[in-house]
């Protein structure tokens, strides 16, 4: 038997110690989750992509009374610049959230499954690692590409 260990890169930092970018992309994230329609988790979730021609994409989750047919942040932000600039690769996407009082989460908030599963294709597509930026108010984590969070990824067939 052969036993593989994944290590997955979690940097830590405060809030001040982000570069002016990251710092604005992960403030474009939090005035997404304004735009969140979330009537029912009453989870608003926003997300911030910046793509490689500088451009910024904000998204936040949609939901539906027909629960499924509802939207995460991520893929909201991801599907329109795939669908709007077909082909220019993201660069960074920050994550934030508000709790269900309407408060910006201190701590940060992970993207789902899906939503990696998503992000990992334009990675992929445009060779360039997309780096994360999971947003609290407290403390952000910044994760190094979409593949570092999900190992075992389901592939091409
Ligand atoms: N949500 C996101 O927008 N992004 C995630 O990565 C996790 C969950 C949304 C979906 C739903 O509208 C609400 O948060 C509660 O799950």
């Amino acid at each position: 038997m052969i036993s593989h260990d994944i290590i997955l890169r979690v940097e830590e930092l405060s809030p001040d110690e982000l570069s002016e970018a990251e710092k604005s992309l992960c403030e474009a994230a939090r005035r997404a989750t304004y735009r969140s329609y979330s009537p029912y988790s009453h989870f608003s979730v926003g997300a911030a992509i910046l793509l490689n021609n500088g451009t910024i994409i904000g998204g936040a989750n949609q939901e539906n009374a027909a629960y499924p047919s509802g939207m995460c942040a991520e893929r909201t932000a991801a599907y329109y610049a795939g669908a709007q600039y077909p082909g220019i690769p993201f660069l960074m996407i920050a994550i934030a959230a508000r709790d269900t009082d309407g408060q910006p989460l201190e701590t940060p908030v992970t993207p789902c499954g899906a939503c990696r599963q998503a992000l990992l294709e334009y990675e992929k597509r445009s060779g360039i690692p997309i780096r994360l930026l999971l947003a609290g108010t407290k403390k952000v984590y910044r994760l190094p590409s979409v593949a570092s969070t999900l190992p075992l990824a389901f592939d091409d067939f």
